[in-house]
C-alpha cells in the first residue's frame, strides 16, 4: 500500500551546519509515528519541511505517493501544532492537535 508520507534523503541545510542529514522514512497509513531525539537533532526542522514553511535543501517529500515540494502550505493535507506560542490556551492537548481535524469535518474515528 502506498505509504501516507514518505520523505527520501530529506537534507537541509543552513549556512555551513547540517540541521538534517539524508534523512529517509515512510509512514504507512493509518499508523501513528513518532520521531525522537534530543534538542537540535533537526525534529521541527523536519516537520517544517513536512508542513511547507520551509524548502528541503534536497530529497523529496511525497504525500500519497505525490511529491508536494511544490505545494504551499495552505494546501498541504497536513497539520501542525507548535510547541507553544501558537496554541489555543483555552484548549487542552487534545482539543488543539483535534483543531485542524475538526474543522476538515473528518469524523471522530
Ligand atoms: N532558521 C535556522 N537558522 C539556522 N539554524 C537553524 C535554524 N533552524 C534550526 N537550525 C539549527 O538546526 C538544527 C536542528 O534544529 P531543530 O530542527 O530545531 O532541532 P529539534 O527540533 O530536534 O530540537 C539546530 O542545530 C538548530 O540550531
Ligand atoms: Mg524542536
Amino acid at each position: 500500500m502506498t505509504p501516507d508520507l514518505e520523505c527520501s534523503a530529506l537534507t537541509r541545510r543552513f549556512d555551513q551546519s547540517l540541521a538534517v542529514d539524508d534523512v529517509s522514512f515512510s509512514v504507512p497509513p493509518g499508523s501513528f509515528f513518532s520521531i525522537l531525539g534530543p534538542s537540535g537533532c533537526g525534529k521541527t526542522t523536519i516537520m517544517r519541511m513536512i508542513a511547507g514553511f520551509l524548502a528541503p535543501t534536497s530529497g523529496d517529500i511525497r504525500i500519497k505517493g505525490t511529491s508536494v515540494l511544490d505545494v504551499p502550505p495552505n494546501k498541504r493535507p497536513v497539520n501542525m501544532v507548535f510547541q507553544h506560542l501558537a496554541l489555543f490556551p483555552m484548549m487542552n492537548i487534545a482539543d488543539n492537535i483535534g483543531y485542524g481535524l475538526r474543522r476538515k469535518g473528518l469524523p471522530k474515528s
